[in-house]
């Protein structure tokens, strides 16, 4: 199977992993990119037994739309059962490096509120030890040259994302060059620099669950 064939399976082993947990008051949170749209279109075909989704980007809300499922402002819900997303890296702690979509804000505040998140990746995405993978920072316009400079600090290279600007109107800085062997330390580093929005290491909220494409099938693998 090619990567494109090993992400749709795991969509679809991820809509089915999360049927039997929903009722017609269950409100799904949706990850953003190629895998997070495989599990979008195979979720569509039990649409009618959930109530809708909250969407982590502008386009995976417009690809929820497109099929029908009604998509939900964080704000109006209570409460979200299970969080699907992909990521750019999972580590055996099921830490993650996420943003390589530029939607990494929204995806961990809709992570941070989920029951449950479950990480779905292709076999590629597997790593010891994080930061191979550059990780994603999310800037508050003004602040690119002053927070690039602490990034460099920190041991990284970042590069300015050129013409790219998040849903929420910042731009991201792509840190290259760091060995992330204490995510969650490296996570509380970034996150004190003022000027930075968030950043990809999901390590202080990391995946409960994983389901990985592999060429011999999904592996599914619990916190
Ligand atoms: C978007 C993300 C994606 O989950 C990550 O980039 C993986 O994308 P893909 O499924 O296309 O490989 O974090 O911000």
């Amino acid at each position: 199977m090619n990567q494109d064939e090993l992400k749709q399976a795991v969509g679809r082993k991820a809509a089915e992993y999360i049927e039997p947990l929903l009722n017609s008051r269950s409100i799904v949170g949706v990850g953003t990119g190629s895998t997070a749209n495989c599990f979008i279109d195979a979720l569509a075909k039990s649409a009618h037994t959930f109530d809708g989704a909250v969407a982590s980007s502008e386009a995976t809300a417009e690809r929820l739309a497109g099929h029908g499922i009604a998509v939900y402002d964080l704000n109006n819900v209570d409460e979200l059962l299970v969080y699907v997303d992909g990521a750019d890296e999972v580590n055996p702690d099921l830490e993650l490096i996420k943003g390589g979509g530029g939607a990494l804000t929204r995806e961990k505040i809709v992570a941070s509120v989920a029951k449950k998140f479950v990480c779905i990746v292709d076999a590629s995405k597997q790593v010891d030890v994080l930061g191979n993978y550059p990780l994603p920072v999310e800037v508050i316009p003004m602040a690119r040259s002053s927070v690039a400079r602490k990034l460099v600090a920190l041991g990284g290279e970042p590069v300015y994302r050129q013409g790219v600007v998040t849903d929420n109107g910042n731009v991201i800085l792509d840190v290259h060059g760091l060995s992330i062997t204490d995510p969650c330390d490296m996570e509380d580093q970034i996150n004190a620099i003022t000027g930075v929005v968030t950043q990809g290491l999901f390590a202080k909220r990391p995946a409960d669950v994983l389901l990985v494409g592999t060429s011999t099938g999904v592996e599914e693998i619990t916190r």
